[in-house]
């Protein structure tokens, strides 16, 4: 029997992967993160019946509060965020037993040896056995901390372990630049190993992410034009129509670069360009993936404000309504010379890729909330068809991420009639036409995913050190030189200036998707 058709929201979740029953243990649980989403994707694993009866979801943070009080602010929570409306009450109720709380601060050595305590505790009630996923649902600089605690505490099983297993999720942001991340590295591997370590990035739990590798190697057809003689250029676009949503304090110390380019972006620039894997394992796929980032060219120092564009949004309507500039958000310095725009052109120096530049974008308060890759075509080599092909542009395959996921591919086709008139058209592939349901939310696939031993969906240290590499020069490049003069676009549009410069140089334009 297949109860994947039966319980829609199984959706994306297979029904052979259930989950060992593990104490989840959610450090930062009174945080916005385990209330919009940790605890409401693990109420939907609950729902789908994914998680393994006798699973427990230990909550630890600062304030004083009771199991019963905490049970029931994420109850709130859920009912406020989950993606499923209203709360099942029936499912609810049998989720709500595995919820308890532990308070204490993370550098406390007795909070951990109260949590450990609690744990045994699970272990004897539940049927937990020792199996222990904790989340670090932290800010960053508590990450180190709370691994070390937890070794102290003899909270931390070998890899070697055979019996039970413990795994970290560590949130983002890992580092804000190459030294801090490799200090961050340093510092968990004192205590635990790297197999242990699932370094979450949301985007790779993305339906849509995930199905640029199924595309590209679960068909024959494209992959022998996946390369430099048939591809023009790659545009790669992550576009936030949101600004910073009262987040000042930590956007003033990121800016676009660290929040999505050396992340979530180059995830995808990861998937698009990599060779194919021997197998769909954590190893191998993230063999081929940081290949990728070992063969991007350094961008060099002189070339740098050639080769990238930042910007800041200034004042500027969307939707009718007004917006504010960057500048004068919450939290946010008068004369801020943090970019909540970035543009770059990427080269990647391989067999496959030699010449193809690989343009990428990201930016806060653009015109539309959009991620997607473009792969764009060379153009024909001869027009049979006189002026009606000039209309026409080179073929164009779209992967889109969000909203509105699915794949587009763009071609010419004959306009009906008498003349051999041509017109561009699109085949359209999209999600939800197509399956006729919404996905999982990321988190839900990437929990399973940490609970099932599978860390194919999580960064590895070499992928976020190689990110870092190539994105920190850049950083520390445009912190030297004289800042471009900021707010240099208006929210609600697709940017600065600059960056159509940067594409315009090559004879290109950025697509306006
Ligand atoms: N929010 C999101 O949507 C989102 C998205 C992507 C990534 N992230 C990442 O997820 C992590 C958490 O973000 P968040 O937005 O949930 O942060 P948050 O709302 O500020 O929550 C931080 C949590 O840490 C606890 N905490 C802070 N200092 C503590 C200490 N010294 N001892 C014990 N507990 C302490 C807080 O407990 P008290 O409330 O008791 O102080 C709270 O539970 C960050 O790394 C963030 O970058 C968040």
């Amino acid at each position: 029997m297949n109860t994947s058709t039966e319980n829609p929201l199984r959706a994306g979740l297979d029904d052979e992967r259930l989950a060992p029953a593990s104490a989840i243990v959610i450090f930062g649980a009174s945080g916005d993160l385990t209330r919009r989403k940790l605890v409401p994707a693990l109420y939907h694993l609950q729902l789908a019946r994914m998680l393994a009866p006798g699973s427990a979801i230990v909550g630890f943070a600062r304030k004083e509060s009771s199991h019963d009080e905490f049970r029931k602010e994420q109850r709130e929570a859920t009912a406020q965020f989950s993606r499923s409306k209203p709360v099942d009450a029936e499912a609810w109720a049998s989720f709500e037993p595995s919820l308890s709380y532990v308070h204490g601060t993370f550098d406390e050595p007795a909070a951990y040896a109260r949590l450990r305590e609690h744990l045994e505790s699970v272990d004897a009630t539940f049927g937990t056995r020792g199996n222990r996923l904790f989340y670090f649902a932290t800010p960053p600089e508590f990450f180190s901390v709370i691994a070390k605690q937890l070794k102290a505490a003899g909270l931390i099983a070998e890899a070697s372990d055979r019996g039970r297993f413990t795994r970290v999720i560590v949130e983002k942001p890992f580092g804000t630049n190459l030294e801090s991340s490799r200090a961050l590295d340093r510092a968990l591997h004192e205590v635990i190993d790297e197999s242990q370590i699932y370094r979450i990035d949301h985007y790779l739990g993305k339906e849509a992410v995930q199905n640029v590798l199924a595309f590209r190697f679960g068909n024959a057809i494209f992959e022998p034009l996946w390369r430099r003689e048939y591809i023009d250029h790659v545009q790669i676009t992550v576009a936030e129509e949101i600004g910073i949503e009262g987040r000042g304090k930590f956007y003033e110390g990121a800016g676009a670069t660290r929040d999505i380019i050396q992340n979530h972006l180059f995830q995808l620039l990861m998937l698009v360009a990599m060779e194919p894997p021997s197998a769909f394992d954590a190893d191998a796929v993230r063999d081929e993936k940081v290949k990728v980032l070992r063969a991007l060219r350094p961008m060099h120092r002189d070339r740098i404000a050639e080769l990238t564009a930042r910007g800041q949004y200034g004042r500027g309507t969307l939707g009718g309504g007004l917006l504010p500039a960057y500048r004068e958000e919450k939290d946010v310095h008068p004369d801020s010379r943090t970019e909540t725009y970035a543009a770059m052109r990427v080269e990647i120096e391989n067999w496959r890729w030699q010449g193809v530049p690989f343009y990428v974008r990201t930016g806060k308060r653009l015109t539309r909330r959009v991620s997607e890759i473009a792969v764009r075509f060379r153009g024909i080599p001869v027009a049979l068809f006189g002026r009606s092909q000039a209309e026409t542009a080179p073929n164009e395959l779209v992967l889109r991420i969000q909203p509105d996921e699915g794949i587009t591919l763009r071609f010419a086709a004959k306009q009906p009639g008498s003349h051999m008139l041509l017109r561009d058209v699109n085949m359209d592939f999209r999600y939800g036409a197509t399956w006729g349901r919404t996905s999982a939310d990321a988190y839900e696939r990437l929990i399973l995913d940490a609970l099932l031993g599978d860390a194919t969906l999580f960064a590895r240290d070499d992928e976020v050190d190689e990110a870092w590499r190539y994105v920190s020069p850049i950083i520390d490049a445009w912190n030297e030189m004289p800042a471009p003069s900021f707010p240099n676009y208006a929210a609600g549009t697709w940017g600065p200036a600059s960056a159509e410069a940067l594409v315009e140089r090559d004879g290109r334009r950025w697509r306006r998707p």
